[in-house]
C-alpha cells in the first residue's frame, strides 16, 4: 500500500513537471509576419524568463523575392542596433545583410522572400530579464521602420 502511494505521488510530480514544461515550451515559440509593405506584424515581442531557449519564426506573407523585399529577424541590444544595421547594409544579401562574424548579434535568421518562412532558436543565457532588446530587419532601408522590442518577462 505504501509503495502504491509513493508511485502515484511520483506520477503526480512527473505529470506536473511535464505539464508545466509543455506550457513553457509553447510560450517559448514566437512568430511574426512581414509582408511587402515593409512592416513587421508586431512591435513588441516577449517570452517568459523560464524559457532556456526561444524560437522565433518569421513568415514573409508578401510576394516579392528576397532581393527586392527581403526580410530577416535580427536581435541585438538597443545600443548595438544601429551599428549592426548600418554595417549590415554593405554586407550583401549573401551575408543576409549582417557583417560576417558580428559578435553584437544575439540571434538572426536568414533573409527570406515572399511566401517563405524561416526561424532561429537561441539561448536566453546572458540576456537580462526586463531589458528591452531590439529586433529588426537588416535589409537596407528597412530597419528604420522594421523594428521592435524583445523582452524576457
Ligand atoms: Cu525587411
Amino acid at each position: 500500500m505504501k509503495n502504491v502511494s509513493i508511485f502515484s505521488g511520483m506520477l503526480a510530480v512527473l505529470i506536473a513537471l511535464f505539464g508545466v514544461r509543455a506550457v513553457a515550451d509553447d510560450h517559448c515559440n514566437l512568430s511574426l509576419g512581414a509582408a511587402d509593405n515593409m512592416q513587421f506584424s508586431t512591435k513588441a515581442m516577449a517570452a517568459p524568463v523560464a524559457c532556456e531557449n526561444v524560437t522565433v519564426t518569421l513568415n514573409h506573407t508578401g510576394v516579392f523575392p528576397k532581393n527586392a523585399m527581403g526580410h530577416n529577424w535580427v536581435l541585438t541590444t538597443e545600443a548595438d542596433f544601429k551599428g549592426v544595421a548600418m554595417d549590415g547594409g554593405s554586407a550583401g544579401l549573401k551575408n543576409n545583410y549582417v557583417k560576417e562574424g558580428d559578435t553584437r548579434v544575439i540571434a538572426m535568421t536568414e533573409i527570406i522572400g515572399g511566401g517563405e518562412s524561416t526561424s532561429v532558436t537561441f539561448s536566453t543565457e546572458g540576456l537580462t530579464a526586463g531589458t528591452a532588446y531590439t529586433f529588426f530587419c537588416s535589409f537596407p532601408g528597412h530597419w528604420g521602420i522594421m523594428k521592435g522590442t524583445f523582452t524576457l518577462s
